[in-house]
């Protein structure tokens, strides 16, 4: 079968590997139809994604069928639709205890810290599959992931129906955030630095737009919301300042929700978090977020419409990185199509 291999950064191949079997009465043998290319995987294929080791298979936003079951699967069947929830983790630790496995202390994420599911076929246990109605389109299903991302977040910034949110940022995951705040019943305030982004989100249900580059962000966040601040701000930037900012509009008794990896500090004074008493909390990957996620797919209450820009079968695959590395005013997000 096909796979794709990133060796060492900035280098992609295409191999051909023995297909996988099933190994344990547990597994189920996934024919891979659909795997998104997030931020992530251009990381790992710049060398700048720090948790990642090569040779690594990228893929970890996955969708396929199931052709073949272990005898002690019950969760799904041949023929099923699947999307692949992509950590492991270790069941013992205090994460892992408290029910939150995916900050475990040996999380794995596939396509990371193994190899993902940028191939023909995979194996995986049937604790990783999630079924999906067979009606729903493979490049509806291909997005559930980074769905659970925003789910997560919203999760973790306790979003409500009522509660004002600013999202920060109109990425796909910012994109993924708006839609779940909508969800859950909340006014949206989103900021990018690009208009054309804005307008993306604009149409998907932001209530207000800031292009903080025209605008004082500031005072427009406490001229929207009647000077309170904004209930819960989630960053889906990841810069020093945007941290910085995030603490600042949030309103008294609010939450913060950070989502990026940057390592370097921002700078935050204990007044404004001890004054409002406010909640700052990382939202990472996520935690029993795919049921949630495949029934509001299922529902269709969740749709990408327009999310997914680029569809490049496996063949062109190298194009595709190119492609979404030279254009990314273009690229929402590109998808690998294995037929
Ligand atoms: N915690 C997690 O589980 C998780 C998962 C996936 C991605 N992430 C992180 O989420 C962030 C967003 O991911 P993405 O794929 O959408 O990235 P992206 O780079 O595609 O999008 C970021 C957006 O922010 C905008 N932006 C830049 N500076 C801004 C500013 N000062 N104010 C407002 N907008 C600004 C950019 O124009 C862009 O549209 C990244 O930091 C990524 O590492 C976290
Ligand atoms: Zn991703
Ligand atoms: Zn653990």
């Amino acid at each position: 079968m096909k796979a794709i291999m990133i060796p060492e950064a900035y280098k992609i191949e295409v191999l051909d590997i023995p297909q996988p079997e099933i190994e344990q009465e547990n597994e189920v043998l996934v024919k891979i139809k659909r795997v998104g290319i997030c931020g992530s995987d251009m990381h790992i294929y710049h060398g700048t994604n720090p948790l990642a080791t090569y040779p690594r298979i990228v893929g970890h936003e996955v969708a396929g069928e199931v052709i073949k079951i272990g005898s002690n699967v019950n969760k799904v069947a041949v023929g099923d639709h699947v999307v692949i929830e992509p950590i492991s983790y270790c069941g013992e630790c205090y994460a892992c205890k408290s029910g939150r496995p995916n900050v475990c202390k040996e999380v794995s994420v596939f396509g990371v810290h193994e190899d993902g599911g940028m191939k023909e076929f995979a194996v995986l246990s049937e604790r990783q599959v999630h079924k999906v109605d067979p009606e729903i389109d493979w490049d509806e299903a291909v997005m559930a992931e980074p769905y659970t991302i925003g789910a997560q977040a919203t999760w973790r910034g306790n979003v409500k129906e009522g509660n004002t949110v600013f999202i920060q940022g109109a990425g796909p995951i910012g994109i993924c955030v708006l839609k779940m705040a909508k969800i859950h019943g909340a006014t949206v305030i989103i900021s990018d630095i690009t208009n054309e982004r804005l307008e993306f989100a604009k149409e998907n249900g932001a209530d207000y737009t800031i292009n903080p580059n025209e605008v004082d962000l500031e005072s427009k966040i406490y001229e929207i919301t009647n000077d309170e601040g904004a209930n819960i701000v989630i960053d889906a930037v990841g810069t020093p300042q945007t941290f910085e900012l995030s603490v600042n509009v949030a309103s008294a008794a609010g939450n913060v929700v950070t989502l990026g990896f940057n390592a370097k500090p921002s700078s935050i004074a204990q007044l404004p978090v001890t004054k409002k008493e406010l909640t700052i909390t990382g939202s990472r990957l996520q935690t029993n977020q795919f049921g949630k996620v495949v029934q509001l797919l299922n529902e269709k209450k969740l749709t990408h419409n327009g999310l997914i820009t680029h569809k490049f079968p496996l063949s062109e695959v190298k194009e595709a990185f190119e492609f979404v590395e030279k254009n990314p005013q273009l690229v929402r997000k590109a998808v690998i199509v294995f037929d």
